[in-house]
């Protein structure tokens, strides 16, 4: 018998398949990982400071007011994986609560930002072990090696709400599998509430959202060589109260052809491609996307904003 060898293809074909996927949908999409090169995690970044975006405000002062019952409730010597961990900034909220972690590991696409957060995290904790890891949650994560105490999931800044049910299910079981029985996933999430504060959090004054949203566009020119006029499409953020999700989309101010790998995609005056959702939560929803997780406690705002719920794997 032959052997037979398989070739994996290299990441700019998966890129580009996955992209050329996506614009061929109706209406055409684009998949929201790609917002965050370099300039997309500090747009991120800006976001978060804004008067409009209430979620990392409110997130951080839930982690203000119980990071020490969240640590309480964690125990000692876990090992902290942090799943789409951006600059890292409200993990040091629960890093101070802690008690002697022995292990940190950051888990993000966006590479250069990862690594800079990374060497933030190890200056400000000289004893714990920092070992980030770029990587992709829509697949299996591979971690370093055995692990160093219980290992504990946070999942913070509601990114599971940019996923579809069927992704997030999906994710949420690859988390069991990683963290095994009796590991434990901190997550937090995005509650519904008012269009009228919604809408604003994902179209602000200033149009950092806006810059944030045609990014996306800019990085695909490099990462795959789209063919794109990015200043040819308007930032549109709009509530879906059938699907309980906020969506940003990119509309032609003038009819548009996107070019990627041959393949060309028109897209007229008026159309949109659907960039992002954010879904909003309510706990039970939350508890029945988790399936293969336990309730252990949760925390929340006084206005019932935002949910930090703790979760521990079933078996
Ligand atoms: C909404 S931001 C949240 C950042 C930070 N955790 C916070 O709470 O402010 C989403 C983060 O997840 C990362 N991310 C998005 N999709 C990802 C994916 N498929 N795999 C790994 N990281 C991803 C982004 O680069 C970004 O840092």
């Amino acid at each position: 018998m032959n052997p037979t060898t398989t070739q994996t293809p290299s990441p700019k074909v998966r890129y580009t398949e996955e992209i050329l996927a996506s614009l061929a949908e109706e209406p055409p999409r684009l998949p929201s990982k790609y917002f965050y090169d370099a300039t997309g995690s500090r747009l991120f970044d800006a976001i978060c400071a804004l008067p409009e975006y209430y979620l990392t405000r409110t997130e951080t002062g839930i982690l203000e007011r119980d990071a020490k019952a969240m640590a309480a409730a964690i125990g000692p010597h876990c090992e902290l994986l942090e799943y789409g961990s951006g600059s890292s900034t409200k993990t040091t909220l629960l890093l101070d609560a802690l008690v002697k972690p022995a292990r940190y590991i950051p888990i993000d696409v966006s590479r250069a930002h990862l690594h800079d957060a990374a060497q933030r995290i190890h200056a400000r904790y000289p004893d714990l072990s920092v070992e980030p890891l770029c990587a992709d949650f829509a697949g299996e994560i591979v971690l370093p090696s055995e692990a160093a105490g219980t290992r504990v999931a946070y999942f913070p800044g509601s990114t599971l709400g940019n996923l579809t049910d069927a992704g997030a299910r999906g994710l949420l079981e690859r988390m069991t599998r990683t963290l095994g029985p009796g590991g434990l996933l901190l997550i937090g999430v995005d509650l519904v509430k008012p269009e009228s504060v919604l809408v604003p959090a994902y179209d602000d004054a200033a149009g950092v959202t806006a810059a944030f949203n045609r990014n996306l566009l800019v990085h695909l020119q490099s990462l795959v060589d789209l063919q794109v006029n990015p200043t040819a499409f308007e930032h549109r953020a709009i509530w879906n109260a059938d699907e309980h999700r906020m969506e940003m989309w990119l509309e032609a101010s003038s009819d548009q052809v996107l070019e990627l790998a041959g393949q060309r995609f028109a897209i007229p005056r008026g159309k949109r491609i659907l960039t992002e959702f954010s879904h909003k939560y309510t706990p039970e929803r939350l508890l029945d996307l988790a399936a293969g997780f336990d309730p252990v406690a949760r925390w929340s705002d006084p206005q019932g904003w935002f949910l930090v719920q703790l979760l521990r794997v079933r078996g």
